[in-house]
């Protein structure tokens, strides 16, 4: 497995950054860490899929992100002292991360700039994929945005897509009531096939159309 953030590191560095990470394993739908929680660590993200909610002022659950494997989350808290965790990590399925501890990361920045260098560009991404997800909630209906992020996730996860309704509503930001209706129109259309906790994507061109 290869990690982004780990990637100027000469091979002997990252061997001993992975060596010193403590592996931790959690089942589906269990909890890696509570947004307000205090910072625990870095997660590099090994094996199986993450997603990161907070809750709403109105008690709602929106989802922020997905992870794979490769992907590190859990940075933010480190980065500025006394920081809480912003977000709720969630494993979808069986999963594994490598938990980097505060210290280590610190001694890490300090050795080896090019850690920081990667997290400024990963950070500098977030920021301009939060603009456009900001422009999208004010001027894109909700229908296509229900349609353009799953045809994301469907990308990260081939055509059977192991999300409830609910997270693709949480990721869309809208209600479960206008996923289930397009998605409901779609299967009609014969561009999906709904499941339970699933969906699976059987016409991706027609999706691609709709997301635009
Ligand atoms: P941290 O605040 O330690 O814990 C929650 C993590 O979620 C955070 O670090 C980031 O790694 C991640 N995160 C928070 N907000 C976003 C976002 N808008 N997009 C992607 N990842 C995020």
């Amino acid at each position: 497995m290869e990690w982004r953030l780990l990637r100027g590191l000469p091979d002997e560095a990252a061997r001993q950054v992975l060596a010193s990470a403590r592996r931790r394993r959690f089942a589906a739908r269990e909890v890696l860490f509570h947004e307000g929680d205090p910072a625990g660590g870095m997660h590099l993200l090994a094996k199986g899929r993450v997603c990161m909610r907070v809750t709403t002022p109105a008690g709602d659950v929106a989802t922020l992100e997905l992870f794979v494997p490769g992907d590190v989350f859990g940075e933010m808290a480190l980065l500025s002292p006394g920081a809480v965790r912003s977000a709720t990590a969630v494993a979808l399925e069986a999963t594994e991360t490598l938990v980097i501890d505060e210290p280590t990361f610190t001694e890490l920045r300090r050795r080896h700039p090019s850690v920081t260098e990667i997290l400024v560009q990963l950070l500098g991404a977030r920021v301009r994929r939060l603009n456009d997800r900001l422009l999208e909630a004010l001027y894109v209906p909700a229908d296509t945005r229900v349609m353009r992020r799953l045809f994301e996730v469907a990308d990260l996860y081939g055509d059977v897509v192991p999300l409830t309704q609910d997270d693709l509503a949480g990721l869309a930001g809208t209600t479960r009531a206008t996923v289930n209706r397009v998605l409901r129109r779609e299967e009609k259309g014969g561009a999906v096939v709904l499941g339970r906790r699933r969906m699976q994507v059987v016409d991706r061109a027609a999706l691609a159309r709709r997301a635009r």
